[in-house]
């Protein structure tokens, strides 16, 4: 079975990276990771990359002229790999058009809440801040805008009355991991069909 070739672009941690190539490496998975690429010099996904073997490259985004020419590097480096999906894990940036004018419709997000709440920084405080009784994860397709584009798949996670942003964060963090990668396994099933804001899940 030939698999897809997934790129994760990241700034940080890298947890989310790290389930998705486990799930990789399972058995009967459809794709394998095949880059890890990140703005950040001092990201520990890059560190996670190396000690799973998979090429990391830290691209500094201060050496570019502007957002264009950075990512017209990152493609190179994506169209190298032949990389068919990207997924943003952790990373810190806005896609611009240069990025999504080549890969729209296969750039893949995960956010800590379920959007359309609370979309941007900190979205675990803004759950808690609000007072909301469920938040969650949410995997979406990227667009121009901030956690704005389809949604392909949500998690709720119950929030508790002593939740801090730490314990919220933790067990959302949790779902993040099971969530992700089973939309990127779908989505290499051929099963995810964008229409319109809608992401229909074919059988
Ligand atoms: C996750 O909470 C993810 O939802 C958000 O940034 C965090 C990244 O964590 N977009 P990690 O780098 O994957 O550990």
């Amino acid at each position: 079975m030939s698999k897809g070739n997934v790129a994760v672009l990241l700034s940080g941690r890298g947890s989310n990276f790290a389930s998705i190539v486990r799930a990789s490496r399972a058995r009967g998975a459809n794709f394998a990771v095949r880059l890890a690429v990140s703005d950040s010099a001092d990201a520990a996904g890059l560190k996670k990359a190396s000690r799973f073997g998979i090429p990391a490259h830290f691209i500094d985004p201060t050496l570019f002229p502007g957002k264009a020419a950075y990512e017209t590097r990152i493609c190179e480096l994506l169209e190298r790999e032949a990389i068919d999906l990207v997924c943003l894990a952790g990373y810190m940036r806005l896609v611009g058009p240069t990025l999504l004018g080549r890969y729209g419709g296969r750039i893949l997000n995960i956010h800590p809440s379920l959007l359309p709440s609370f979309p941007g920084l900190d979205a675990q405080c803004q759950a808690l801040r609000y007072g909301v009784k469920i938040s969650g994860c949410t995997v979406h397709f990227v667009d121009a805008g901030t956690d704005t584009g389809p949604i392909v798949a949500q998690q709720a996670v119950a929030v508790r009355p002593d939740d801090t942003e730490e314990s919220l964060s933790r067990r959302i963090l949790i779902q993040e991991h099971r969530l992700y990668p089973r939309v990127v396994s779908l989505f290499f099933a051929g099963r995810l069909q964008i229409r319109g804001r809608t992401v229909i899940i074919g059988k």
